[in-house]
């Protein structure tokens, strides 16, 4: 798998990997990036390409033109960290206390500005549209930055993201839906606090609150055909102050991950159905609120024939995964694809004794071999998809 070390001179794959770096020794949240936006500014003059920044507060896009009249393919870097202590010990560790690339977003800008050397260098025959993205983590700098207009002129788009089931030199594609519906709730229970020893004279907000974990489970369990995907996931939940109270209030908050818009209406649905009986039966007040995500991404057909095309050109038939299932993270990504065609890929990244941490833990790395490989791929890709347009 490591013959991928030809795919771009050594030279270049030194500067994609310092920019790396930087960018990962000085993480920043969403809508905050600015010390990256700025870095990013700087190496998109070095490299003689023309840039807006202030997009969507901190976002930023390059364009390089060649023939006005010729198709445009627009390449897409999410530039977000995350609120996390990094602790991977790397020589080049965030300088951000409690901040960190725990996702391969400093990856992610670094393979596109590899791209826009490589672009640059050796100009295809159509304009290019680089786009550096801030807030994926958070509230979604896509949409905003669609807003902003930084789609116009548009015909196709690409982007991808670091992941560790593969290694680096392979490249995951999926066909149709790959990521999920992010929806985000929140349940208040309120009921009547009471001393712990006269449960009658209470509405008791924790075992509610347990009813609710439980009972939520089963509307997975139960209610969703068993083919469709569907994840509820409890990740908080808050109530009472000392042992010997019964509480009256509780908090829950978690998240419901489909693929499928009626699986997860009905979903939500049967959430709120359940409150509200739970409500009912205990005489207790129960509000349910749910906040809507990122849509899944769906890649379009074409745009995922040529991203499989040029994969395969470059590193192989073997190294060039179908991906069987879509995973149920979100990516807003998806905004991009519901105004223009295109496809989002996985690029394989796995280090050596960290194929078991996650993105998002704090000893999250990955195998640096990755940049040359994303960087070659999406200018190839860039390449090849303005010849099949301008033959169209
Ligand atoms: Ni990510």
């Amino acid at each position: 798998m490591k013959k991928v070390n030809k795919i771009v001179s050594e030279e270049l794959f030194e500067w994609i990997r310092d920019i790396r770096r930087t960018i990962h020794q000085w993480p920043e949240l969403g809508f905050k990036e600015e010390k990256t936006a700025e870095f990013i500014s700087r190496t998109l003059k070095k490299l003689g390409i023309k840039h807006k920044t202030g997009i969507a507060q901190t976002g930023i896009v390059g364009k390089l033109i060649t023939d006005e009249k010729a198709p445009t393919i627009a390449l897409r870097a999410d530039i977000d960290a995350l609120p996390i202590t990094e602790e991977t010990g790397l020589p080049f560790a965030s300088q951000n206390p409690g901040i960190m690339h725990a996702c391969g977003h400093d990856g992610h800008t670094a393979i596109v500005l590899g791209a826009a050397r490589l672009l640059k260098e050796d100009p295809p025959e159509g304009n290019v549209v680089f786009i550096f993205q801030p807030a994926e983590e958070t509230d979604g700098g896509a949409k905003p930055m669609i807003e902003e207009g930084v789609l116009e002129g548009v015909d196709m788009i690409f982007g991808g993201h670091i992941e560790r089931d593969n290694y680096a030199g392979m490249i995951g594609i999926k066909s149709g839906v790959h990521t999920a519906f992010t929806d985000a709730f929140e349940i208040k229970v309120i009921g009547k606090g009471g001393h712990a020893a006269r449960p009658h004279e209470t509405v008791d907000a924790v075992l509610l609150a347990s009813q609710i974990v439980i009972n939520l489970q089963t509307i997975i369990s139960r209610d969703i055909d068993p083919v469709h995907p569907a994840v509820l996931t409890v990740g908080y939940i808050r109530s009472g102050t000392v042992y010997n109270a019964i509480a009256d209030r509780a908090v829950l908050r978690g998240t419901i991950r489909t693929t499928d818009e009626t699986v997860r209406e009905l979903i939500i649905d049967k959430t709120r159905k359940m409150c509200a009986s739970l409500a009912i039966l205990h005489d207790a007040e129960i509000k349910f609120n749910n906040k809507p995500g990122y849509p899944p991404i769906i890649n379009d057909e074409v745009s995922l024939e040529y991203a499989k095309y040029v994969a395969e050109k470059l590193i192989g038939k073997g190294n060039t995964v179908s991906l069987p299932h879509p995973s149920l993270g979100g990516e807003d990504f998806a905004y991009y694809l519901m105004k223009v065609p295109g496809c989002f890929v996985r690029f394989g990244a796995a280090k050596d004794g960290h194929e078991k941490i996650a993105s998002h833990s704090p000893k999250f790395d990955f195998d640096e071999d990755v940049l040359r490989v994303g960087a070659a791929y999406l200018s190839e890709l860039v390449r090849y998809s303005i010849k099949k347009l301008r033959k169209q």
